[in-house]
């Protein structure tokens, strides 16, 4: 059965990204959250990024205004009935996903697909909250949503491989690169990357270079567009702390544990960017200062 209607559940940052891109792949899309405020707070940021479009000379106004015409807000679960595809984006808590998923097994029909865009839950246990082991998968999308162009399209080893090519498939027509990847947590990127973080953590920890210079060495000497400790405080030092005991969990790999500082800085509440101090001080967000941290 071809996907033609899709649900979003949650409407934070990355379900209103997965709303707003798969509206304008020309998918009619209902999105969900707990409250109208919440609904609405969603819509509007999808909104103002659709307006930079135009502004930007990207998206016409007449395709905006299609594209909003495509998007609808609902606090009820009822409105997700009539979709083939819901792509979940709420919080990162296995309780929250069990009972939300459980909920929309008995509502939804048999064929509808179900996709997690978990970080680092196992999509085979929110597999096992459903009847529907065989129609579920992971979708996972990076942030911001309109901008990334990946998105990592997880099988268990109960998935379909008809409903998985519809996945993939679908992650096209929204203009992403989809990528094949299993059910380990990380998946793909998440498995590169976070030791690539730790490690850049336990560098600064064992004096290998300061702040600024493992940030620089990093952008200069490789190329990324910033450096690991700028990326920890753009992701969030609490997040990544707790993706790391999750992947450290499942590999006991001593790659993926957390080094002490990143537990000290989660704990004194630095959880970078968004707490105005992580790695760099944020005082003047437009000018960051590296931290003392010994
Ligand atoms: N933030 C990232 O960079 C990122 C990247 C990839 C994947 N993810 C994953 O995406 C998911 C969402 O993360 P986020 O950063 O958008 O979080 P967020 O906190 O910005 O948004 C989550 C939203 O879900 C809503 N919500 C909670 N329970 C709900 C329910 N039962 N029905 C409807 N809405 C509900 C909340 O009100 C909130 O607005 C998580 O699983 C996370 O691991 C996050």
């Amino acid at each position: 059965m071809p996907i033609e209607k899709v649900g979003v559940v949650g409407c934070g940052l990355m379900g209103s990204g997965i709303a707003q891109v798969a509206a304008q792949g020309g998918y009619p899309v209902v999105v969900r959250e707990v409250s109208e405020q919440l609904v609405e707070k969603g819509l509007k940021s999808i909104e103002k990024n659709l307006g930079r479009l135009v502004e930007k000379g990207t998206m016409s106004a007449p395709d905006r205004d299609q594209v909003r015409g495509r998007l609808r807000g609902t606090t009820n679960l009822d409105d997700l009935k009539g979709c083939d595809l819901i792509v979940e984006a709420i919080i990162e808590q296995l309780p929250a996903k069990r009972e939300l998923w459980s909920a929309l097994d008995k509502l939804c029909p048999k064929s509808t697909i179900f996709a997690s865009n978990t970080s680092s839950l196992s999509i085979t246990e929110m597999a096992t909250f459903t009847q529907r082991p065989d129609r579920f998968l992971g979708l996972h999308f990076f942030n911001p949503v309109p901008v990334m162009k990946l998105v990592e399209v997880i099988r268990t080893i109960a998935t379909d491989p008809k409903v998985y090519d519809d996945a993939l498939a679908f992650g096209a027509k929204l203009g992403k690169t989809p990528v094949r990847t299993t059910d380990r947590t990380g998946f793909i990127v998440n498995r590169l990357l976070v030791p690539y973080i730790l490690d850049a953590v336990r560098a600064l920890e064992e004096g290998v270079g300061s702040i600024e210079d493992i940030d620089n060495s990093m952008k200069l000497g490789c190329g990324h567009p910033m450096g690991p400790l700028t990326l920890l405080d753009f992701v969030g030092l609490d997040t990544t702390y707790y993706i790391a005991n999750i992947m450290f969990d499942e590999f006991k790999e001593k790659r993926f544990a957390p080094p002490p500082l990143l537990k000290r800085m989660v704990l004194a509440g630095w959880h970078g960017r968004k707490t105005g101090r992580g790695f760099y001080d944020y005082t003047d967000p437009a000018k960051p200062m590296p931290m003392r941290l010994s």
